[in-house]
């Protein structure tokens, strides 16, 4: 099988080619590199482009040559999208756009795409199942969702089958420790809890105490990168099966506050670990946690790495590997 990984050089694509290249598919990562790193691309050919270049895209896109696209690039940043909502809906509704055209014009009738918790919005009721209501409350968060409208339409008109990865937290690490997340800036609770412990940052800022949760801090729902991939795995599997679209939530069904988050990190590492208090970040939900039933029933998913201690043990064992 060949599959076309856009953004495989970034956190969850380079595992995403690690996984698809050992299974034996032939992998070809297509990467502007403005947040991926290249050496995080362990199999396969690698293409460094943009996909606003439509030369580019009908050039590497040709009938015939790729069975199905998975489609991880974009950028993710919940403050940064209310601050620059253009750049956001370039990228990750235009681009993608560019995209979809480029493999509707060459035949690639497959397609799995990263979306995200931040297309509910504010939640109704906890755990979130598919059927809770889509309202996001940020550009970000809105890019995901016109991008799962657009999908809808394409099927109806086009035929292209798609399945929506709504991912809540995505974090942990590559087991073999060969990949991990690696942002820059890094914004995400376990990396940087994690920089405190290795001793690179003085403290972790807590946003936010009075969030209306046990400990008063918000309470999110972690899932370890690997299984990440191996519901994209399925979930291409679905497809060459001739499944139908669909959208599935991904997560493990278990909230832990940022407090929990801190006491796991010095449980694992033994380090000590200072916190200081912050205001609330704008639009952080208190609390944002899965129902994956359907992905367990339709797909076959079933995560591996699902305590936070393992999560966290492996985000551990790859910020130690990086240069101190
Ligand atoms: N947090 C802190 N201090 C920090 C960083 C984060 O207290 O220095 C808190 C946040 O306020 C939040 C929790 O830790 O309550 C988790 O924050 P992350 O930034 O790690 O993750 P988010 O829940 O904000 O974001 C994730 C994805 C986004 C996606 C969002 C969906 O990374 O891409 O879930 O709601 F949009």
């Amino acid at each position: 099988m060949n599959v076309l990984v856009v953004g495989g050089a970034g956190f969850i694509g380079s595992h995403m080619v690690k996984q698809l290249g050992r299974s034996g598919c032939r992998v070809t990562t297509l990467d502007n590199l403005s947040n991926g790193h290249r050496d995080a691309v362990l199999y396969g050919d690698f293409v460094q482009g943009d996909l606003a270049d439509k030369d580019l895209l009908a050039q590497l896109i040709q009938p015939g040559r790729f069975d199905a696209v998975m489609h991880f690039a974009s950028f993710i940043q919940v403050g940064e999208s209310v601050q620059e909502p253009a750049k956001y809906y370039e990228n990750n509704v235009a681009n993608t756009l560019r995209l979809l055209e480029a493999m509707r014009l060459a035949g690639v009738n497959r397609f799995v795409f990263s979306s995200t918790a931040a297309t509910f919005g504010q939640p109704l009721y906890s755990p979130i199942d598919e059927k809770h209501p889509q309202q996001p409350i940020n550009p970000y968060g809105r890019s995901k969702w016109m991008v799962e409208q657009i999908l809808d339409d394409f099927d109806h008109a086009y035929g292209l089958k798609s399945v929506c990865l709504r991912y809540f937290n995505a974090a942990g690490a590559d087991p073999e420790v060969q990949l991990g997340e690696r942002h820059e800036p890094e914004t995400h609770l376990i990396p940087l809890v994690l920089q405190v412990a290795s001793g690179k940052k003085p403290h972790i800022s807590v946003f936010g105490r009075d969030y209306d949760t046990p400990d008063g801090t918000c309470v999110r729902d972690y899932v370890h990168v690997a299984d990440l991939c191996d519901a994209h795995r399925l979930a291409l599997e679905s497809l060459i099966h001739g499944a139908d679209s669909q959208q599935y939530n991904l997560g493990n069904g278990n909230g832990y506050s940022v407090q929990e988050v801190i006491e796991t990190a010095r449980r694992v590492t033994g380090q000590t670990i200072s916190t200081v208090d912050a205001p609330r970040r704008d639009g952080d939900p208190d609390r944002l946690v899965a129902d994956a039933t359907q992905a367990k029933k339709v797909l076959g998913w079933q995560p591996q790495w699902t305590s936070l201690d393992e999560i966290v043990a492996h985000a551990w064992a790859w910020e130690k590997s990086l240069p101190q």
